[in-house]
């Protein structure tokens, strides 16, 4: 299968000397839903960053859709949501910041219309989107950032925490568009809850930049020690059922869960 992104003995230095990301190997197949999880400071952003062709890295080399390794050659396919929303909410209103990316790529201004209203109906921004983006509240903030991402349609989605300020209700509509999205798709998160939902392979960073592990997510997610020894711990479903059941059989969503315990099985 084709791979969208292929990285190769990547690394990244910033200019006061800190190594945030070494001796990366990653590809990433078209479709594919990876979480690339680790602790705060393991370089998740900085590797985001990087995947995404915003920065360049100090070393190695990052290959888009098998044909460049110029990212401003492919940069309309990746859609990259930064994990402060601050950093590109920058025009007048919002409406101004969604239309930007489509705008921007010369999309044709009446479909941009439509998708910016099933966006706005989707992420509840109707009453937001002639407001200034710096006066919303931060998860309404995040929730026009991911909407100004989802706009132009980009067949690769990099997402830096996209749940992370966001309310239950909009949890729910951030999964369904992600679920949607039937492109490839990485989500860069601490958290391990919403991973199950959202992917089926996890790539965990290591505290030093480099990667600790990779594998399906049961692998990973139900591997206490090995999440631990990198500053995290299991999903809430693993805490609850680790030891009861064996590890092939552990719900990882609450929704799995709740199905067991529905069950006679239990
Ligand atoms: N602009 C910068 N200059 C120097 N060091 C930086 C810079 N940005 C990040 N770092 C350092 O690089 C390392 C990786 O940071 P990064 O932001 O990539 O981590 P992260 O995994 O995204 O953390 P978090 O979970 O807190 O978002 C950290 O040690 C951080 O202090
Ligand atoms: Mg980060």
């Amino acid at each position: 299968m084709e791979s969208v992104i292929d990285a190769s003995g990547v690394r990244h230095e910033y200019p006061d000397g800190t190594t945030a990301i070494k001796s990366i190997e990653i590809t990433i197949e078209q479709k594919e839903r990876v979480a690339v999880i680790g602790a705060n400071g393991s370089g998740k952003t900085t590797l985001q960053l990087v995947l995404g062709g915003l920065v360049e890295p100090t070393a190695g080399s990052i290959e888009f859709f098998e044909t460049t390794t110029d990212a401003e050659a492919v940069r309309e396919q990746l859609g990259v949501l930064l994990q402060n929303p601050d950093d590109y909410l920058f025009n007048t209103t919002v409406r101004e910041d969604i239309e930007y990316g489509p705008a921007q790529l010369g999309h044709d201004r009446a479909t941009t219309e439509r998708r910016i209203k099933s966006l706005a109906d989707t992420l509840g921004l109707d009453e937001l989107l002639d407001r200034p983006p710096f006066r919303l509240s931060g998860g309404e903030k995040q929730r026009a950032a991911i909407a100004s991402v989802f706009a132009f349609k980009p067949d690769v989605l990099l997402l830096d925490e996209p749940f992370g300020a966001v309310d239950a209700t909009y949890r729910k509509r951030v999964r369904s568009l992600l679920s949607n999205h039937t492109g490839a798709m990485l989500v860069f998160t601490p958290s391990l809850d919403l991973v199950p939902a959202i992917a089926n392979r996890v790539i965990l960073m290591s505290q030093d930049g480099s990667i600790a592990a990779k594998g399906s997510v049961r692998e990973v997610l139900t591997d206490r020690a090995l999440l631990s020894n990198h500053g995290l711990r299991p999903p809430q479903t693993v805490q609850i059922f680790e030891g009861v059941l064996p590890t092939a059989d552990i719900p990882l969503t609450a929704e799995a869960a709740r199905k067991l315990l529905a069950s006679q099985e239990f």
